[in-house]
């Protein structure tokens, strides 16, 4: 932890001036492009997120295809101009790491074996970053597989909470996520309270961590009635 940076104000509010358990603002709009199947613009905080999907459609070379089920397949990108330091181009580490983990949740919602031999492709890319990125791409890519029409049991939520100079805040950003003590992003299944990805970036004792995956699923309750306002307002447009 950098203890040089004062990330708790004396009014008990944050730097950015949020409450422990405030969200960023968040923006969601579904179907923003013409020629993706399904798609969704977020704004959350800083971070400015699209997700696009293509598919379900067959799957080529054939030998990748599973006579079973649709193969979910992932990319989650940062533009070079999406970070203080310009990103090297292509991926990564991470941008493999948060592909694999974002493709794992939605296929867990997605009725896969009504589609064998095919692919659905889940691309987000990430213009502006400001901590909180999988979270964001994940929340837009559910909303941008329903309106891309995917047969799916249920949207998933994300969020993350963390904590900085020992308490518990929820939905790090930047300044808190590079100083603070602990991130934990989380998404759930709201309509069965289902945890369909948990990560941890540095150390909470079992209360802390408790306190902290209320704080996170709380918020993503919040987060759901935005998705689900998206998607009406898309299809109350037509
Ligand atoms: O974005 P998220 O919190 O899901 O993932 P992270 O690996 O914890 O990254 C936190 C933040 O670090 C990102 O949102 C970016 O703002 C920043 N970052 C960066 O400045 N340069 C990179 N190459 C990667 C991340």
């Amino acid at each position: 932890m950098n203890k040089e940076v004062k990330l708790l104000r004396e009014d008990g509010l944050r730097l950015d001036g949020r409450r422990y358990d405030e969200l960023r603002p968040i923006k969601i709009e579904a179907g923003v492009l013409n020629r993706a199947d399904g798609s969704a613009y977020l704004e959350w905080g800083s971070n400015k997120v699209l997700a696009a999907i293509y598919g379900p459609r067959e799957l080529h070379p054939r030998h990748m295809q599973n006579s079973m089920k649709a193969i979910v397949r992932c990319k989650y990108s940062m533009a070079s101009f999406s970070v203080p330091d310009r990103k090297r181009p292509g991926p990564d580490r991470r941008s493999t790491e948060i592909s694999k983990v974002i493709g794992e949740a939605l296929e867990s919602v997605i009725f896969t074996e009504q589609f064998p031999r095919t692919v659905v492709d889940v691309f987000i890319e990430v213009f502006q970053a400001d901590a909180g990125t999988r979270v964001a791409g994940l929340t837009a890519a559910s909303v941008a597989l329903a309106d891309a029409g995917v047969p799916m049991k249920a949207l998933i939520t994300a969020c993350a909470a963390g904590k900085v100079e020992d308490t518990v805040v929820l939905d790090l950003g930047k300044l808190e996520d590079n100083a603070g003590q602990a991130d934990l992003p989380m998404a759930i299944i709201p309509t069965t309270g289902e945890i369909v990805l948990m990560q941890m970036d540095g150390h909470l004792t079992p209360a802390e961590f408790r306190k902290a995956r209320d704080m996170a699923v709380n918020a993503c309750y919040q987060i759901y009635e935005m998705q689900k306002d998206a998607l009406k307002r898309r299809y109350a447009a037509e």
